[in-house]
């Protein structure tokens, strides 16, 4: 991977250190060293003893106490599958295997697995079984009128993080050395019905689904997946950087005078012991990855959102409590936003 573009750019410039200071986030919070513990502290049942004596200090020196500040959860990777699952998603496929043959191309089209509620347990493999051309079929080399395609380049490939050949959609998703770095996506991560008539939710969703759209009307006809809640989530704009987050202007502008060869991610300024530090804990994402890759260049988190943007519009992100987090007041952007990730993609207790 190509990281470390914007060394020579310069130190944080004093214009720089005004703006983050007017900003107030960064310099109240600061850096928080052990939230984990405070907050572990908080929470940890304490001997009767210890209580009745904390109590009697806290009657004379300590004031109200402010109620316990949100745990800083880990970042992690989800595990990859146990030998048992392996196991089990390979018997699925073997079994598949036998069926293909005996179907024709109408029965292959309408094959149950395409549907609720099989298709919420299908497997990449059982996918696969049938479709190996998605992951196995390359970009062309030359197009009909004689481009190559190595000899062009779209701006978002200019990005620190693109790398290698020109892929297809499916591999830039699937296969890319950095996709299978920062993310975890399963076919049915978009593809959470397939209608190959009328691509009409009411021939494939159930009631359950149809609330899944942050509340609104969960498809558009005529998708093939529900872009609002697939590829929102890492192509939409910057979420707005004057109103929420308080920079001087758009990201672009604005990195300059906030990274240098020292500190290569302006994000993690304020977004690595500040603001909205439990992020990420979800079965799609490697959250471990991202943090470890985000060291060297803020295209990591600005690839995801706003680098790569197709949409002018933001996804409206869960806002999960976090350690330095002000618990009294809610911005007005924050009303309403979700305090955790969408339950389909939570990940189990205690992994
Ligand atoms: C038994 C074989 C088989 C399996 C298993 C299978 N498919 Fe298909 N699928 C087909 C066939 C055949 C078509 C029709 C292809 C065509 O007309 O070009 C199709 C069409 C599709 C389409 C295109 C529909 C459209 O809008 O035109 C998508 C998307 C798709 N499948 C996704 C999946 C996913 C995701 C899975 C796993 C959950 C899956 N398929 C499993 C055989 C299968
Ligand atoms: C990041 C989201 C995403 C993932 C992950 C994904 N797909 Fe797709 N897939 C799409 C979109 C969007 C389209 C429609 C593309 C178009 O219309 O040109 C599509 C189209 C298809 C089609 C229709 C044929 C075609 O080439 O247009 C098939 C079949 C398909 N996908 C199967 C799969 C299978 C199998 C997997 C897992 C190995 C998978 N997809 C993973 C988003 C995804
Ligand atoms: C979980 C995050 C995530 C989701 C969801 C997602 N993408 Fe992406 N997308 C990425 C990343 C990361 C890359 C860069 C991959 C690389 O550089 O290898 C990328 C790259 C791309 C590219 C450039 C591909 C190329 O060959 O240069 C396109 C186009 C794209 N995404 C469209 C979509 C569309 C359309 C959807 C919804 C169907 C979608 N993405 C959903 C993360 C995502
Ligand atoms: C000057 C400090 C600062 C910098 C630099 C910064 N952010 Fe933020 N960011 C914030 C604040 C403050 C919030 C809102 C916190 C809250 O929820 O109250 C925020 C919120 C977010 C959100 C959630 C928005 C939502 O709608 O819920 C995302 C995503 C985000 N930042 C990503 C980034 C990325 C990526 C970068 C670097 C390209 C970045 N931030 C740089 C301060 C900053
Ligand atoms: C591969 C794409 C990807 C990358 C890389 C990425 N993010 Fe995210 N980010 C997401 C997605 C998807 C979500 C929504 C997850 C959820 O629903 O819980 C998210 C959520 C967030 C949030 C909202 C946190 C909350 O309260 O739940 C913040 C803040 C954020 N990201 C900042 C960052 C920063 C900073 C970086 C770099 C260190 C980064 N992101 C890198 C895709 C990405």
């Amino acid at each position: 991977m190509r990281f470390g573009t914007f060394a020579g750019l310069g130190g944080i410039g004093a214009t720089a250190l005004v703006a983050l200071t007017a900003l107030g986030t960064l310099v109240i919070a600061g850096p928080a060293p052990t939230p984990n513990l405070a907050a572990l502290k908080a929470a940890a049942p304490a001997p009767a003893a210890t209580i009745i004596a904390d109590a009697a200090a806290a009657a004379t020196t300590a004031p109200a106490a402010a109620p316990p500040a949100p745990a800083q959860i880990p970042y992690t990777d989800p595990p990859p599958p146990s030998a048992a699952q392996q196991a089990a998603e390979a018997a699925k496929v073997e079994a598949l295997k036998k069926i293909i043959p005996t179907l024709d191309y109408q029965r292959a089209r309408y094959y149950p697995l395409h549907f609720k509620p099989a298709i919420d347990t299908a497997s990449n493999g059982e996918c696969l079984a049938c479709h190996a051309e998605i992951l196995g079929k390359n970009v062309r080399e030359t197009s009909p009128a004689g481009v190559k395609a190595q000899a062009s380049l779209a701006w978002y490939q200019t990005l620190a993080t693109y790398d290698g050949a020109q892929m297809t959609f499916h591999q830039r998703h699937m296969v890319s050395d950095y996709a299978k770095a920062v993310m975890n996506l399963n076919c049915t991560f978009c593809h959470q019905s397939v209608d190959p008539r009328e691509k009409n939710p009411g021939f494939t969703v159930t009631d359950a689904d149809m609330t899944s759209n942050n509340g609104k009307e969960p498809f558009t006809l005529r998708k093939t997946v529900n872009p609002s809640e697939t590829c929102l989530r890492c192509h939409g704009a910057m979420p707005d950087p004057v109103n929420i987050m308080g920079l001087p202007g758009p990201f672009p502008e604005v990195r300059k005078d906030l990274e240098s060869a020292d500190t290569p991610n302006a994000c993690l300024a304020c977004h690595q012991d500040a603001v909205r530090t439990n992020r990420h804990n979800v079965t799609y994402l490697n959250a471990a990855t991202i943090e470890d890759l985000a060291k060297e260049g803020s295209d990591v988190c600005y690839g995801c959102h706003g680098g790569r943007a197709w949409y002018r519009i933001s996804y409206p992100y869960p806002r999960h409590p976090w350690p330095a987090m002000d618990m009294t007041t809610t911005p007005d952007w924050a009303k309403g936003r979700s305090a955790s990730s969408d339950p389909r993609y939570q990940r189990p207790a205690g992994q």
